[in-house]
């Protein structure tokens, strides 16, 4: 196997403000469960309002070309194992859609007084959905603080799916013979995240975030194969910048909640251990688009 010379991938800076859905958006499909079910269908979704914002950060007209845009001038070389690898970011997207739509409605519900009529669906269990409205219920401010930071997440991660569904698409990764395979092993990876402690899950939650951010960190590097494609560049800075802003948010209120400093460490190997075992069979791929297999496990602990 080939390694190239890139330094380990650092964690990025916070910075940008998220793009939320536009006025006249539709509203994403209520949840069923916290992580996609297996086998569960395409969600493509039509969401006008994010199409304009994915144009406008694309430098295009509302009635653009996204696909083309985001695909022009990329070789066969690299459009395979991107093929191969952005399905599993738009699995992770989609799991980060449901599960902060369903936090947030949660805190909602917690911020008006409710008392659990939340439903956390039957493949995710309700001791989560129990903790949250115990607490919540329990504290009004806490509620209210954390359905803004969650609807904020919740927004930033369904506009995150929806462009990834325009590329993968655009990719038509979804007909490669190793799709099926490819999207169960995405979904099982994020269904086995899955914790009935909220704080614990969000912990893992918090580290993925900051592992996602990192790769595609290592993807917009000067070495990357994708980075002189300026408008795929656009939406991986766009993900990345948010996924960092993130990780700071959950670590801020899982530090509020008294999560001790020692239990966001240990559940941040828990992920980087199973998210590092995910990866490898993938780690050609990354190679192949010039990213040092090596030092992208490196960035992973
Ligand atoms: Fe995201
Ligand atoms: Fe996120």
């Amino acid at each position: 196997m080939r390694h190239h010379s890139s330094k380990p991938c650092s964690p990025t800076p916070c910075a940008a403000v998220a793009a939320p859905l536009a006025p006249g958006d539709s509203a994403p499909p209520q949840p069923t469960s916290c992580f996609p079910a297996l086998h569960a269908p395409d969600r493509v979704r039509a969401l006008p309002g994010s199409r304009a914002d994915f144009c406008r950060l694309l430098g295009l007209t509302v009635d653009g070309d996204i696909g083309g845009t985001l695909l022009a001038g990329i070789d066969d070389r690299t459009l395979q194992p991107l093929a191969l690898l952005m399905p599993h970011l738009l699995c992770g997207e989609e799991s980060a859609t449901i599960a902060f739509s369903r936090f947030r409605d949660d805190a909602t519900d917690g911020e008006h007084g409710g008392h659990g009529s939340n439903d956390f669906g039957t493949d995710f269990g309700t001791d989560l959905g129990r903790n949250f409205t115990r607490d919540f219920t329990r504290d009004g401010e806490a509620a209210a603080r954390a359905s803004r930071v969650w609807s904020a997440i919740a927004a930033d991660e369904c506009f995150h799916e929806y462009m990834l569904t325009h590329l993968v698409q655009a990719l038509a990764a979804d007909t490669l013979p190793s799709a099926a395979h490819n999207r169960r092993a995405a979904s099982l990876f994020f269904l086995r995240l899955k914790s009935r402690d909220a704080l614990t899950h969000f912990a893992r939650i918090c580290a993925l975030d900051c592992f996602v951010s990192r790769i595609l960190a290592a993807l917009q590097q000067r070495h990357s194969r994708l980075h002189r494609h300026l408008p795929l560049m656009a939406m991986l800075s766009k993900i990345r910048i948010d996924e960092s802003r993130h990780v700071s948010l959950t670590r801020r209120y899982l530090i509020e909640q008294q999560l001790p400093a020692n239990r966001l460490q240990s559940e941040r190997r828990w992920v980087a251990e199973r998210f590092q075992a995910f990866l490898s069979p993938y780690l050609g791929a990354y190679e192949e688009l010039g990213v040092d297999p090596d030092a992208l496990l490196k960035c992973l602990h």
